[in-house]
């Protein structure tokens, strides 16, 4: 943390970055020239700029540059020496509150992903133990091969290091499609929000599903629906890098710091929420339940028979959140989905007052390429209070920081006055 931070001011609570110091790391890519832009608005804003460049970055931007926008000594080599015992850059990379990598090239992705550490740059990011943020930038076909995707999903899903996902657009060599740099206004936005101590939900505990529940037939076969998990996982991941306690609920199995129970049907999935509810401030229901179940599961596989034709008899779910809804207390906030092929607002507003949610997030999922299975998503927001938001194709993990942002708000709402249990 830099010395010179003072708890919680005034002028920090305005603006995240003042007093900050921030790692802009800048490798080899086009982009990099517009470093200089980037080191230059994050200085203005109030932060301590430190910028490390590669090898390749000092082609395309060059360390005065850099020098004169962060008005700080640009570090490019691992073996240079400063006349002190321990070498500046690892003190930088200790006392840093963030490092930005912009931009980020598929070179510098993968190295990261697989922990190599062959220069400055590289060896900063090994030896910090703050928030690592990427921005990448490079040619669409290199952005989509399954090993700039695979290394992607490692730095973001088992490092924690924050992705800023690059746009689409024209790319510097002509072609068109996703790979150009996320906008400066979008990262100094992004960077804004991570430093942000006002958005934390420290203490609080956040109960969240995820997945679609399977309903067995028989031995081999279920009934399933098409949810990946990503939303609820995203969610509680977000929560949990603001200082929430999570327990995530899932029907997909992942590796993470906080509890994660795993279920597979409706009926699990109800137990292990009404277990948990009690002592949660929050529920976010982003499970995708399956309605009805199959009343009796066949202990045998199902054969093939002589007729063609089979009749499955089905009985209805529980409504967990409707459960949930009836007897929550005035202190906890419920969260709830509702993935729609018609009339959204109708439906989700619907949902809202029947299942006495606080909010509802609903999505089309008609719109092809977003909601199941994807990354991203687009959606409407609507509060009990009659709030409504409308959030356009984006990434999960945004739509998640959004429901963090609101829920801190609803529970900062609830504080004052205070209700009582
Ligand atoms: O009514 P509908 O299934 O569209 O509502 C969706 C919302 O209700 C989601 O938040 C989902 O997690 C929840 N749900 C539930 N139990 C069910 C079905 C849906 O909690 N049996």
């Amino acid at each position: 943390m830099n010395k010179n931070r003072t708890s919680e001011s005034n002028s920090e609570s305005l603006n995240p970055l003042q007093h900050r110091t921030i790692l802009l790391g800048v490798s080899g890519g086009i982009a990099a020239y517009k470093a200089c832009d980037l080191a230059s608005m994050l200085r203005r804003a109030g932060a301590e700029v430190h910028a490390v460049l590669t090898p390749n970055a000092k082609e395309f931007v060059t360390p005065l540059s850099l020098m004169t926008m962060t008005r700080n000594t640009v570090h490019c080599s691992q073996f240079s020496f400063d006349g002190q015992w321990r070498p500046e850059h690892i003190e930088l990379a200790k006392k840093a509150d963030l490092v930005l990598i912009a931009p980020a090239t598929a070179d510098l992705l993968a190295k990261l992903a697989n922990g190599i550490c062959d220069d400055l740059l590289t060896t900063m990011v090994l030896a910090t133990r703050a928030q690592v943020m990427l921005a990448p930038a490079m040619n669409p076909q290199m952005l989509e091969h399954p090993a700039t995707q695979n290394n992607l999903a490692i730095l973001q899903n088992r490092y924690r290091y924050e992705i800023i996902p690059s746009e689409i657009g024209e790319v510097a060599c002509g072609d068109w499609g996703a790979g150009k740099m996320a906008s400066l206004e979008t990262i100094m936005a992004t960077v804004g929000a991570r430093l942000s101590s006002h958005r934390t939900l420290n203490g609080r505990q956040l109960l969240v599903t995820a997945g679609g529940t399977r309903e067995p037939i028989d031995p081999v076969r279920f009934i399933g629906n098409r949810s990946s998990g990503k939303m609820g996982i995203a969610m509680a991941d977000a929560a949990h890098a603001r200082g929430a306690d999570v327990t995530l609920v899932s029907t997909v199995e992942v590796d993470r710091p906080y509890p994660v129970i795993l279920v597979e049907t409706a009926f699990e999935m109800q137990e292990a929420v009404e277990t948990e509810f009690d002592n949660c401030d929050a529920l976010v229901m982003t499970a995708a339940v399956a309605d009805f179940r199959p009343i009796s599961v066949s202990e045998q596989k199902i054969k093939k028979t002589e007729s063609e034709d089979i009749v499955l008899e089905l009985t209805k779910n529980p409504d967990i959140l409707d459960l949930l809804g009836r007897v929550k207390r005035k202190d906890q906030i419920i969260i709830g989905f509702a993935a729609e092929s018609e009339a959204l607002f109708t439906h989700a507003t619907e949902k809202l007052r029947r299942k006495n949610l606080d909010v509802i997030v609903g999505n089309d999922i008609t719109v092809p390429d977003i909601g199941f299975g994807s990354d991203d998503n687009a959606v409407i927001i609507l509060t009990v209070d009659g709030g409504r938001e409308n959030l356009s194709r984006m990434p999960k993990r945004a739509i998640a920081e959004h429901l963090c942002d609101i829920l801190l708000g609803r529970f900062t709402a609830l504080e004052s006055p205070k209700v009582t249990k």
